[in-house]
Parts: C-alpha cells; sequence; structure tokens
C-alpha cells in the first residue's frame, strides 16, 4: 500500500516529535503493509512555515536514515497544505506531492469551507493542478451539508478520508460521512494522516477491510494501491 498523507518528518509539525518517533512510526507502517509514505508535513502560514525545500530535503535525509535501519518504507516529499489566499499566484508557497506530479494535499479549515473557496479552487485546476481534498468527513460544515462537496468533486479534485475516520475512531459523524462519500463514489483515496504511533498510527489496512465492505475489494484497493500509485509514480 501507499499512504499519502503522513505526518512521520521528525520536528516539522505536530506530527512526529524525534527521530526515534519516526522511525517507530515507519515500522509501524511497514509492519501494516505500507511500502512507501508521502511525507506531507504541515504547510499551514504563520503556524507551521514549512518551504518547500526543506521538507524536501528532511525527506531525503529520512529515507536514508529508513535504508541504513533495513526499514522497507521509501519516503516521498509532500505537503499538507492549508488553503490560503495566498496559494493563488506563489507557487513556492506549497509544495506538490513528489515535487512535480499535478497533484497537491489540499486541506480546509476544519470549521467550514470559506467563501471563495470554489474560485480558489478554480484557479488551482486553471493551473493545472489536482487538489487532494484532505479528510472532508472531519470538516465541521461538510459533516451538517455533506453534499457540498460534490461542486469540489465535479471540478476535477480528488477526495482523500482518513482511515481512522472509517473505524469509527474520529466519532460517529465523520463516519457517517465517510460511509456516506464510499457509498456516493466520491472517495479516491484513504490514508492514515498519522501523527504518532499511539493516537494516530500508521495504519491502513484496519479501514481497508471496512472500505471492502462497503464497496468491494476491487475498489478498496485501488484507494490505497492503484489511485497513490498513480499519484506518486512508479518507483
Ligand atoms: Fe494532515
Amino acid at each position: 500500500m501507499i499512504d499519502i498523507h503522513c505526518h512521520i518528518l521528525p520536528g516539522l509539525d505536530d506530527g512526529a516529535r524525534t527521530m526515534d518517533e519516526a522511525l517507530s512510526m515507519a515500522r509501524i507502517a511497514a509492519a501494516d503493509g505500507i511500502q512507501r509514505i508521502v511525507a506531507s508535513a504541515h504547510i499551514t502560514p504563520g503556524v507551521y512555515d514549512n518551504s518547500p525545500d526543506g521538507i524536501v530535503s528532511a525527506a531525503g535525509v529520512f529515507d536514508d536514515r529508513l535504508k541504513e535501519e533495513g526499514i522497507p518504507v521509501r519516503i516521498i516529499p509532500g505537503a499538507d497544505v492549508r488553503m490560503t489566499p495566498e496559494m493563488i499566484g506563489n507557487d513556492g508557497s506549497y509544495l506538490r506531492i513528489n515535487r512535480d506530479t499535478p497533484y497537491l494535499l489540499f486541506e480546509f479549515p476544519h470549521g467550514l469551507i470559506p467563501p471563495g473557496s470554489d474560485r480558489l479552487v478554480a484557479a488551482l485546476r486553471g493551473r493545472g493542478l489536482v487538489p487532494v481534498i484532505t479528510h472532508p468527513e472531519r470538516n465541521l460544515e461538510l459533516q451538517r451539508h455533506p453534499e457540498k462537496l460534490e461542486a469540489f468533486v465535479k471540478m476535477g479534485c480528488l477526495v482523500q478520508i482518513t482511515a481512522m475516520s472509517l473505524t469509527g475512531e474520529f466519532g460517529p459523524r465523520a463516519l457517517a460521512v465517510s460511509e456516506r462519500y464510499l457509498k456516493d463514489g466520491w472517495v479516491d483515496l484513504i490514508a492514515t494522516d498519522a501523527h504518532d504511533t499511539i493516537k494516530r498510527p500508521p495504519i491502513l489496512s484496519r479501514a481497508v477491510r471496512r472500505a471492502e465492505e462497503l464497496v468491494g475489494a476491487v475498489a478498496a484497493r485501488a484507494m490505497v494501491l492503484e489511485t497513490p500509485e498513480r499519484i506518486v509514480g512508479p518507483i
């Protein structure tokens, strides 16, 4: 499997705090059958001011360390990009998945979908980019009005739900909305959005089993293998 969204790089955000913790996360991922991880540090202006170059270099250092340790997981640079007006017109303010692909992880603020989001997405699409909307099932406005996601699906965004939403650990609303989106055929990807080894570990398999019950084995597998592979490219 390939995990498209994971806060595994040590010290860059609220994910792994130390190299030891990051290595432990990678061991958990490997044991779960995850072979590649997009290390998607937060880029949230004023909160996590990570630069694309900084993430790329940290991802390279961590990937080398995994090789040294014999942990069979490869690291791909990416970023968890908070939706902000600065995204338009500033190529340096975000990092695409694996640097030069058209895909970028795109996070709405937790509480709402800001007015003008559709115009921002349209502008990104107009530049040939494909926003991957992260965990819409955890967004409070979409929990109240799940149908509001459709406009973004129609604009060509991909949709990523969080594995732990589908296993109920983000509460009944996130569970219900993720199930609904799966049944509606709006979900392209399942990712861990892992931050540590205990509360939010990098485990996909449990959610995949649940997705299989809802959409069948072929579609569920595509959400953690074929579709992420299309995004990150071959090894
Ligand atoms: Fe995230």
